[in-house]
């Protein structure tokens, strides 16, 4: 096979995500996983229920329609008006996906032609980068810097090119709990007017907001026929394992993400789109317990890892809190997190490994707080040891 690398120039360095090395670690030396982001006590029974009767009674079992069924479709337009007042035809401008992450992937291979940019905020999902690759397109970080992690408008506008294609926002922001206000909204909206470039916004945090609210980009004057919207049940419903995802957006844009999508996965869980779409139908009483409860989660964590010597910084959404070593005498997330489960049995996630700057993110660290309170209690107790 000669000399020749096989793995292809684009996945080059993308080797396998920090979440396998560290979640292996965690099971290998018996610690408390605060690496990757999945609840350890599931959903809403009902739900589980519902998805059990649907594998029972034959729905989904077969091929479900290639944009997802239509009962989710029409879910996913009712929830979209319910909290956000926006309104989507569930024929044309909505699209069931195998979780947010194959919606990522079909946008941004649907969009992007080889040589375009996407400007995207930094610290990023992991998925984003090695998207934006597989597509030929290039990405160009946005950075998000301590304290705050507010995006830097000015910054934005200086980054914008003639080759600029498309933005890609994430609030609320993994990992840094950024929740991006309704001015920071309008400031980005107006560029990608003004520039005319498509935006594709993941909104899979959407429920978990503690502080502020989510205002939804697409429903800014001129941004509904440029903006793909993401969302996903894992977060909201307790359910990563499922990977039900959709997008809206206007008819084109969601005829070019169909596109992509349909040579991808074409369709995927079948008798868990017939349970989201009971899931996204709950009463608002079971999203305000979701947001109480992970508030209460945060504050849990969050006092912990002060009282450790951390510097803390509180999450406005998310299932996340950023801090920050350089306190406890640390400079490199990177090795820290390689070192923790052996000094305390926690294991957290090094935020260097989101960034294209290292400088910016080389002593944060990430930690989930999606898990149970005794479970918090107990790596709170763990982290005290350092
Ligand atoms: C910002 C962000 N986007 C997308 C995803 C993936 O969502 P899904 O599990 O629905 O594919 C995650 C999961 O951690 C995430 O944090």
């Amino acid at each position: 096979m000669g000399t020749r690398p096989l793995l292809n120039r684009r996945l080059a360095g993308m080797g396998s995500t920090i979440f396998a090395e560290m979640s292996a670690l965690a099971v290998a030396t018996g610690s408390i996983n605060l690496g990757q982001g999945f609840p350890d006590t599931d959903g809403p029974r009902e739900i589980a229920e519902a998805a059990a009767n649907a594998v029972l009674t034959g729905r989904g079992n077969q091929y479900p329609p290639g944009p997802g069924i239509p009962e989710l479709r029409a879910a996913v337009t009712e929830h979209q008006q319910h909290w956000y007042g926006l309104s989507y035809d569930p024929d044309t401008e909505v699209l069931i996906t195998a979780g947010a992450t194959e919606a990522i992937a079909a946008a941004l291979l649907a969009l992007l032609e080889p040589g375009d940019e996407v400007i995207a905020m930094e610290p990023f999902y992991d998925s984003y980068a090695a998207c934006i690759a597989m597509a030929g397109a290039t990405r160009v970080p946005l950075t998000l810097r301590a304290p705050g992690f507010r995006p830097d408008l000015d910054e934005l506008r200086a980054l914008i090119t003639p080759r600029t294609r498309l933005l890609l926002i994430n609030t609320p922001h993994n990992p840094t709990g950024t929740v991006l206000t309704p001015e920071e909204l309008r400031g980005i909206a107006e560029l990608a007017c003004e520039h005319d470039l498509l935006v594709i916004t993941d909104e899979v945090y959407e429920h978990l907001v503690f502080a502020g609210a989510h205002h939804p980009l697409a429903a800014l004057p001129g941004m509904r026929e440029r903006t793909v919207s993401i969302s996903s049940a894992g977060k909201t419903f307790s359910f990563t394992g499922w990977k039900v995802g959709w997008v809206t957006g206007a008819p084109e844009l969601v005829a070019a993400v169909r596109t992509a999508k349909q040579y991808l996965t074409f369709v995927s869980a079948g008798p868990f789109q017939y349970a989201v779409a009971d899931a996204l139908r709950l009463p608002d009483s079971y999203f305000d317990t979701l947001r109480a409860d992970h508030l209460r989660k945060r504050d849990l964590l969050a006092e912990g890892l002060a009282a450790a010597g951390f510097e803390v910084f509180r999450p406005e959404g998310t299932y996340f809190i950023t801090t920050d070593i350089t306190p406890l005498g640390e400079t490199d997330g990177l090795e820290f997190c390689r070192k923790l489960p052996e000094r305390c049995g926690v294991v957290a996630i090094p935020n260097v490994v989101f960034y294209d700057n290292t400088e910016a993110g080389r002593s944060q660290v990430r930690w989930a707080f999606c898990k149970r309170d005794d479970v918090l209690a107990e790596a709170v107790t763990r982290l005290r040891r350092l």
